[in-house]
Order: C-alpha cells, then structure tokens, then sequence
C-alpha cells in the first residue's frame, strides 16, 4: 500500500509494499538550503550513466546550484534528511519550450515508485511556472518513457524540439554526442517525448 500525505508545496511519500522497506520521503521544491546534497547528485548521476552504459548530459554542480536557487528543481529525501532523489527544469527559447532533466534516484531507494512522484512533482511544477510551454524530455531509459507517457507526453522527431544552439550543447558531454553531430542534430539514441498543453490530452484530467 502507498499513501501520499501533502503538507503546503511538500509531499511525503510512504511506500510500504511488500518485500520493500517501508520509507517515508519528503519531496519538494529544492532550495538554497538544499545544496550540500549537490555533490552526492552529480556522483550518483555520473556513477548511475556509467553502469547503464549510456550517455547522458553533463550536470556540473555550478548548474544544478543555479536551479535550486532559481527554483526550478525537485529533490526527494528521507524524514532523516538522506537525499534520495533529485530532477530539474530548464526553459528554452525565451519560455517557448521547458525540458525536464536529469532524473535520479539513489539505488537504494529504486523501485519504491519515487521516480513516478519526482517526474510529477517537476512536471507539475513546468506547468505551473511556465504554463503555455511546451515541455519535452529526451531519454534512452524506458523507465522515464513510461512515466512521460503517463502525465500525457508523446514521441516526436528532434525537429520538434528548441533550435536554441545553448540547448543541444549540453549534449557535448555525452558519449553520443558524435551520433548527434553525424545526424546534424535531427536523431541520436535518445527518444524525444513532448508534451504541449495547447493540445487538449485527455490525460491531464488525472492530474
Ligand atoms: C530511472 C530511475 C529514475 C527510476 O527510478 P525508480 O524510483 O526506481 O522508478 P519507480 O519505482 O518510480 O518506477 C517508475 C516506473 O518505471 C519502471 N521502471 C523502473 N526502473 C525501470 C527499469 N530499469 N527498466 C524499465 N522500467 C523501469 C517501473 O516499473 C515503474 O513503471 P510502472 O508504474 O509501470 O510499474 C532510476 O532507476 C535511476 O535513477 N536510474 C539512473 C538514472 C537514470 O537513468 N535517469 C534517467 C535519465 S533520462
């Protein structure tokens, strides 16, 4: 059984399923206050693409301070303050397009159901802070294709996504990234996913 208590912009997050010890997690608008977790993010993120064996966008620490100052980060933790999990938001094309990045949860709090709570939570948070955006997500990890189809996101071509140069240099610190260039930026490993509110989804009833 799951059950999600809200206080204010925080939720807590109990998972006690069977075979899963029982956490309780507080998830919430990351702040200045949340910056000591920053270097344990960024190594766990590095650790976890190197064990996937997979390419992701580099996440330097001077960034992901910037978002959680800026308030356009999520982080997870427990009720004992181990961080857990972690995502964030960044807007494109003067607030045409909003991405939502670098989804991690620490390994010993995976498949607790976390990762569907944070993309939620940033997601919610896209929409609430740049509401006629568009919001796409780009990925090789089917956990995170689920979830996206899930809150409404669907499958598109790279031309869909920002022209923005600032944009795609972030993926120079990938692996791929030589894919990307061969392909003059319109296909690579990742699967582009896109969700546009002007488009009337029927899955934004649940929400
Ligand atoms: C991907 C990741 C965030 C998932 O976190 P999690 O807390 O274990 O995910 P959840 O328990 O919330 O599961 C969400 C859904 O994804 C599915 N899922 C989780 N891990 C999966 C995997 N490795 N492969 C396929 N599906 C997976 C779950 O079954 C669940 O789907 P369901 O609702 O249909 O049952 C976590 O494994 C992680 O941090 N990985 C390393 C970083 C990473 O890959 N980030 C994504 C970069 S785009």
């Amino acid at each position: 059984m799951k059950t999600i208590q809200y206080k204010s912009d925080t939720a807590i997050f109990s998972s006690s399923e069977e075979n899963i010890e029982p956490y309780d997690f507080i998830i919430e608008e990351a702040k200045l206050e949340h910056i000591h977790y920053i270097n344990q993010i960024c190594e766990e993120t590095l650790s976890s693409a190197k064990a996937r064996g997979t390419g992701i966008s580099g996440r330097p620490p001077e960034l992901l301070a910037k978002k959680m100052i800026e308030g356009e980060a999520v982080i997870a933790f427990t009720l004992k303050g181990k961080w857990a999990g972690f995502a964030f938001i960044s807007s494109w094309e003067n607030g045409k397009y909003v991405s939502n990045s670098g989804l991690i949860v620490a390994p010993e709090f995976r498949n607790t159901g976390l990762a569907k709570k944070i993309k939620r939570k940033i997601f919610e948070l896209s929409r609430q802070k740049y509401p006629e955006a568009i919001i796409f997500s780009l990925t090789t990890g089917l956990a995170v294709m689920k979830m996206n189809h899930e809150l409404g996101f669907e499958p598109v071509t790279y031309s869909e996504l920002p022209n923005e140069d600032l944009f795609w240099e972030n993926c120079k610190s990938c692996v791929n990234c030589p894919i990307l260039l061969s392909k003059e930026r319109k296909n690579c490993l990742c699967t582009a996913m896109l969700y546009d509110p002007k488009k009337i989804n029927l899955h934004n009833l649940n929400l």
